[in-house]
């Protein structure tokens, strides 16, 4: 430690309760953890015409995911599964074949609806992918959100104190997750 966390919020909305809970989470992080966003919105849709010669943003990308100890999604639920621009970005961070970014890289999911499903049905279908990609996942504990504005100031820091200890909980279980994976599994090319 301390270890570098990259946050991928699975919504590119400006207006994104996603964004909100992440930004939430990410001040409730244990001070070992520097966590800092990876942005998705500007990736073209993912081509294997482009593995020759990947675009800039692409690239980079990989250089944050390859960059960072551990990544945390934090994602809304799309028709029971995870939204287009989230797949796309993974897609992309796990090509060309032979140099996936995500192999081994501790990863922590999250999410936030409205209603009460909390993102359970989308999040089964990441961990799908994430665990085809070979990424160790948390399993520890499941942060299913049901998001509610009286909960979150406008700064979003968690204003509810039971759903605030159980995301400084998730945090600090993500904290030790991380530290394991990288103990018993060093980062290695
Ligand atoms: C949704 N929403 C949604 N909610 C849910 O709990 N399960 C679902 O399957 C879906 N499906 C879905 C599809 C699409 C295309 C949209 C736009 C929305 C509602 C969704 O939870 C809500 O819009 C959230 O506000 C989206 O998260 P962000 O973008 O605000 O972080």
């Amino acid at each position: 430690p301390p270890y570098s966390i990259g946050v991928i919020c699975g919504s590119i909305a400006a207006s994104s309760i996603n964004r909100r809970l992440a930004n939430a989470m990410m001040k409730l992080a244990p001070e070992d953890l520097q966590c800092s966003y990876i942005e998705i919105d500007k990736l073209g849709l993912y081509n294997h015409d482009l593995d020759g010669d990947y675009p800039p943003e692409a690239q980079e990308l990989k250089r944050q995911i390859e960059s960072s100890d551990g990544i945390l999604i934090v994602t809304p639920e799309y028709n029971r599964s995870i939204p287009g621009a989230l797949k796309n970005a993974i897609d992309w961070a796990s090509r060309p074949w032979g140099t996936n970014s995500l192999a081994r890289k501790p990863v922590g999911i999250a999410g936030a609806s409205p209603g009460g499903i909390g993102t359970a049905v989308g999040q089964q279908h990441l961990k799908a992918i994430m665990s085809f990609c070979n990424a160790p996942l948390m399993n520890e504990i499941e942060a299913y959100i049901t998001f509610k504005e009286e909960d979150f100031d406008d700064d979003d820091n968690c204003t509810n104190e039971s759903t605030k200890g159980f995301l400084q909980s998730y945090m600090n279980a993500y904290d030790d997750f991380v530290r394991r994976v990288l103990t018993v599994v060093p980062q290695q090319r």
